[in-house]
């Protein structure tokens, strides 16, 4: 499973602070034994974050991007918007369990304007930028994230594990 992180702040990627988030996010995902292949900062520009996302898609091919940052509420926050722009396919479900999770640490999880989606067969999550919020958020989707990406991979034994079939009694 290979995975990219892109972190997005103004600050960070003029040099203004350290990126805590970013690294800390990889190593999570080795931990849940992620190869990352890709980690950058990037400012809150919302052009140059989709053409970094659909880079990572296209032409990486990546299983996972996960955007750091720039989900809230300032003028310059764009990952939503950004992500929007670039994905097929809306994956809500993921961006309702990060919200719905993290509301019972803060009140200020419903300020996150996160969402997910699919591109091909990479799938996108926007977390939240500071590191604490950004590792509780991963961490509620983190166990459905591989057998998300042997599904967008076309894997059919984890298709037809999943696949709806009528009561035996109604046949
Ligand atoms: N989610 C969790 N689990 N923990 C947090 O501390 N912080 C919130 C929210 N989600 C937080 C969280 C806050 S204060 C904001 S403003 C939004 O994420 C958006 O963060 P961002 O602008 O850094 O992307």
């Amino acid at each position: 499973m290979r995975a990219a992180v892109l972190t997005i702040s103004d600050r960070a990627s003029r040099g203004d602070y350290e990126d805590k988030t970013g690294p800390q996010v990889i190593r999570r995902l080795q931990q849940q034994g992620w190869d990352v292949e890709k980690s950058v900062i990037l400012p809150d520009d919302q052009d140059g974050i989709q053409v970094a996302l659909i880079e990572c898609c296209d032409q990486h091919k990546f299983d996972l991007v996960l955007t750091a940052g720039g989900t809230g509420f300032s003028a310059r926050d764009c990952a939503p918007e950004a992500t929007l722009s670039v994905v097929e396919r809306l994956a809500p479900g993921l961006a309702e369990a990060m919200r719905a999770g993290s509301m019972k640490k803060t009140p200020h999880a419903m300020l996150s304007r996160a969402v997910a989606g699919i591109r091909g067969t990479t799938l996108i999550v926007n977390l939240p930028g500071s590191p604490r919020a950004a590792i509780e958020n991963l961490d509620f989707i983190l166990p459905a994230l591989p057998h998300a990406v042997k599904i967008l991979q076309g894997d059919p034994q984890a298709e037809r594990e999943h696949r709806w079939k009528p009561p035996a009694h109604k046949i």
